[in-house]
């Protein structure tokens, strides 16, 4: 079995009455990308804040890299970097002055050089950090994590508020740690992030992790097959209750989101004959009928029963 970096159990972390960790579990594999993946509040910083020894817990047991960060955090921050969320980058510092500073503060810490390759800032290396834009500000919020050269390296929503590309390009950094040995533990609030980049990840929702595995796992634990997606426009709760009763329902699952009614089912091709049947029969019009495979969007659906809102913040 591949050795675990990271072991947390029964974690609790309160701010008064605000449970932002009430018991969680997991634990990360050796070299893997670890995501954590939550909406605004989930309790995302607060279990990074808690493992890399910026909080102390309320209850429950610690283990990074076999060590306590509430016993041996000196010995661990030698071993770990961290990137947190909004960093203030000292907007005063050339990029380079920030790197070196940062880079002081290791025994063993990467070649700066290398590290503004991996973040494609060599030619900004001279630029004052102010003048940066947000996408290449990330990047070097992320160069000062791996800088430490530690093996393991945590990320707090690195890629939040970014444009497309620049998410993108921050994924190639990410996957690149991944690729020299490092194990990354990033948190996200994107749905799509978790499941393009992540090997492993858990999904946390006010302070509790409500499903974990890989995104495959997860996808197909929930979901065997295909989502039916249409307009909900015109479609009135006896119809609903048609569709519930009637569409093929022994291989149906049935969620509804602002505007859409989603059909999750193993046999698709059943399940939309019946319900144009069923639409021909009370003369329906179906609008905006989309087949698509389950996202990790719809597993947040399935078991909350909220709609996962990905805002920007
Ligand atoms: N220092 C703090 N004092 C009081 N409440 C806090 C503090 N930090 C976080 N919280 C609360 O804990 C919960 C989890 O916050 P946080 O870990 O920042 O979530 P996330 O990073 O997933 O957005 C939220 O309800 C937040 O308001
Ligand atoms: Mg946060």
């Amino acid at each position: 079995m591949a050795e675990n970096v990271i072991d947390i159990s029964n974690l609790k972390k309160y701010f008064a009455e605000v449970k932002a960790l009430d018991g969680i579990n997991f634990s990360v594999k050796k070299g893997i990308i670890f995501g954590m993946l939550g909406p605004n509040g989930a309790g995302k910083t607060t279990t990074i804040e808690t493992m890399t020894g910026l909080y102390q817990r309320d209850e429950g047991e610690i283990s990074i890299l076999g060590l306590d960060p509430e016993r041996s955090l000196k010995m661990l921050q030698k071993k770990m970097g961290v990137q947190l969320q909004s960093p203030s980058l000292f907007p005063r510092l050339k990029v380079v002055e920030i790197l070196n500073l940062f880079a002081s503060f290791y025994q063993n810490p990467l070649k700066i050089s290398n590290v503004l390759s991996q973040i494609g800032l060599q030619n900004k290396k001279d630029s004052w950090v102010k003048k940066l834009s947000g996408g290449q500000k990330h990047r070097l919020a992320v160069g000062l994590a791996m800088i430490s050269n530690g093996e393991l390296i945590f990320l707090d929503e690195p890629t939040t508020g970014l444009d497309p590309q620049a998410r993108q390009d921050l994924w190639n950094v990410i996957r690149n740690l991944k690729a020299e040995g490092k194990t990354v533990f990033l948190t996200t609030h994107y749905m799509d992030e978790a499941q393009k980049l992540c090997d492993d990840l858990v999904i946390l929702d006010k302070g509790k992790i409500i499903a974990n595995g890989s995104p495959e796992k997860l996808i197909n634990d929930y979901f065997k097959d295909r989502v039916i997606e249409l307009e909900d426009m015109g479609l009135n709760n006896s119809f609903k209750e048609r569709i519930k009763k009637e569409v093929f329902y022994n291989r149906l699952s049935f969620e509804e989101k602002k505007g859409h009614v989603l059909l999750y089912s193993d046999q698709i091709d059943k399940t939309l004959k019946s319900l144009f049947q069923l639409a021909d029969n009370y003369e329906r019009e179906l609008n905006d009928v989309v087949i698509r495979k389950a996202t990790l969007e719809d597993v947040f659906l399935k078991i909350t029963g909220r709609e996962y809102r990905d805002e920007a913040v």
